[in-house]
């Protein structure tokens, strides 16, 4: 079968490997098609916490395809696992397939997949409701997109951080109502009930200092580096606010609640409150371009691979 390979240069390359074998407990999933984020520039670059990654790893944590050996066969599934998913063949466990309804498109699928989990379950974890002030940062990355249509969805007032106009206005389309250029200047002026953050890096405890009293803060990803170390400095000089900080990964949800979630996003998506918002479809053999472009920040959305 064909998949994307990561060099010794760190480079990915589309090459023929040997088809994989599902062992015991695992299931053969048919690719259709595969999510490219930013985890995929983490595992390449043997950086993604608790994984080896690196050169030899074939990345990709998300597909959509049909399953085609065991007690699941010709099922249609977003299947997961912690590489792998670059390639027209696609091995996981059997517990690590959601259902996707037959009549889905695969790339849209892929475009909702484990982003929109991420944004629905951090927007939970953050008792997001109606009415309350939600900043999101990485705004017009594959989860930011999600999460402030979700947010919206929910009735709250959504402050978007981007990098530029045009994103903005995007943003603006799917549901926010004040955008927050992050190249003009380093924080907005202004407190906020939630702030949901797909960046961390060294900007963290500045955001975090955003929070109004009770406020909750949701960690769920690194696409700038890992947080600076004043985040617990923040947390204690703020102390009188009642701040809460979480730390959000999809890895901690146990099988049933992440399926349950998943009928909720589903839902939402087939009643239009949710739009999975694609930046490009590229071949599996452009898997090196589509890399490149999530680790430049160039996608608003999702990129997806299409392995034929
Ligand atoms: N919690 C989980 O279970 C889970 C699951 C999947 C992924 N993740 C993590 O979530 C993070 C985002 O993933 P993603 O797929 O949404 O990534 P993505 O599509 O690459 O989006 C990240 C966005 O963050 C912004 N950004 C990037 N670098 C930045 C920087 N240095 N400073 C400020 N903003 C920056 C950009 O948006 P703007 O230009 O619009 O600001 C970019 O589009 C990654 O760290 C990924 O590993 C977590």
């Amino acid at each position: 079968m064909l998949a994307a390979v990561v060099r010794e240069s760190g480079k990915l390359e589309t090459v023929e490997v040997p088809d994989p074998v599902p062992g015991p407990g695992q299931v053969l999933v048919d690719v259709e098609a595969i999510g490219a984020g930013y985890v995929d520039v983490m595992i390449s670059r043997g950086q993604y916490p608790g994984a080896t990654g690196g050169a030899g790893t074939v990345p990709g944590v998300e597909v959509v395809g049909r399953v085609r050996d065991g007690d699941l066969a010709g099922r249609r599934v977003l299947a997961f696992a912690g590489d792998g998913g670059y390639a027209e063949q696609f091995v996981t466990g059997a517990s690590a397939v959601l259902p996707v309804p037959e009549d889905a498109d695969a790339t849209e699928v892929a475009a909702l997949g484990m982003n929109a989990l991420v944004a629905h379950l951090a927007l939970r974890r953050a008792s997001a409701a109606a009415g309350d002030s939600v900043l999101i940062r990485g705004a017009g990355g594959g989860i930011g997109v999600l999460t402030t249509q979700l947010a919206r969805a929910i009735g709250a007032d959504v402050t978007a951080v981007t990098s530029s106009q045009a994103r903005g206005e995007r943003l603006r389309e799917l549901g926010a109502s004040r955008i927050f250029d992050r190249t003009t200047a380093e924080v907005p002026a202004e407190s906020y009930d939630v702030v949901i953050d797909t960046v961390a890096g060294p900007g963290t405890a500045s955001y975090l200092g955003l929070l109004g009293g009770n406020g909750r803060y949701v960690l769920a990803g690194a696409a700038g580096g890992m947080p600076s170390d004043d985040v617990v400095a923040t947390l204690l000089r703020d102390f009188h606010r009642s701040p809460s900080l979480f730390a959000f990964s999809l890895n901690s949800v146990a099988a049933p609640d992440l399926l349950r979630a998943w009928e909720e996003v589903t839902a939402l998506w087939q009643r239009g409150e949710l739009t999975p918002v694609i930046h490009d479809r590229l071949k599996l053999g452009e898997a090196a371009h589509a890399i490149e472009l999530v680790e430049r920040g160039t996608p608003f959305g999702k990129v997806v691979l299409l392995p034929r």
